[in-house]
């Protein structure tokens, strides 16, 4: 049985476990609005958020885009430009996503609560869905190289 992972699949796995807790810590700050958010919550997802999206996209374009491009499908190639595309997309709105949390944690709210919950909510949502897609495409891949190993 082969257990060994491909060189630098831990560090991207420890990434996205702190995405989706930072995505749980969203959730509780859009629940908990207006008045129970939590301002250190707040103050230290603010602190967090960039800097990781930016480590995961690093690992991923290190570890995971490289892997499916080798594959020999065009669709599942045509894949890398698409998630390309959407941690574009995750960078930006992860500029708002901060910017939001900081006047929260400052108590001068940018945005009403409705609207600050839908932005919150709209974000982690995406985010969960990528980051599990993403999970999804290793455990296929991670199968691909074993199956292949096994072959030779
Ligand atoms: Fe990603």
């Amino acid at each position: 049985m082969i257990t060994e992972q491909p060189e630098g699949m831990q560090a991207l796995l420890e990434c996205y476990s702190g995405l989706l807790h930072v995505c749980d810590q969203l959730e509780a700050i859009a629940d908990g609005l207006p008045d129970s958010f939590g301002i250190e919550r707040s103050t230290w997802v603010a602190d967090q958020l960039l800097p990781l999206l930016a480590r995961a996209h690093e690992e991923e374009e290190r570890v995971l885009l490289p892997l499916i491009g080798l594959s020999g499908h065009p669709q599942v190639r045509n894949l890398v430009n698409r998630l390309r595309h959407e941690h574009q997309v995750d960078e930006a709105a992860a500029l708002d996503i901060t910017e939001t949390l900081l006047a929260l944690g400052a108590g001068r709210p940018l945005l009403p609560p409705e609207a600050t919950g839908y932005q919150l909510r709209s974000f982690f949502e995406s985010v969960r869905r990528h980051v599990q897609a993403e999970q999804d495409m290793l455990f296929l891949l991670d199968n691909f190289t074993i199956d292949a190993k096994a072959k030779t």
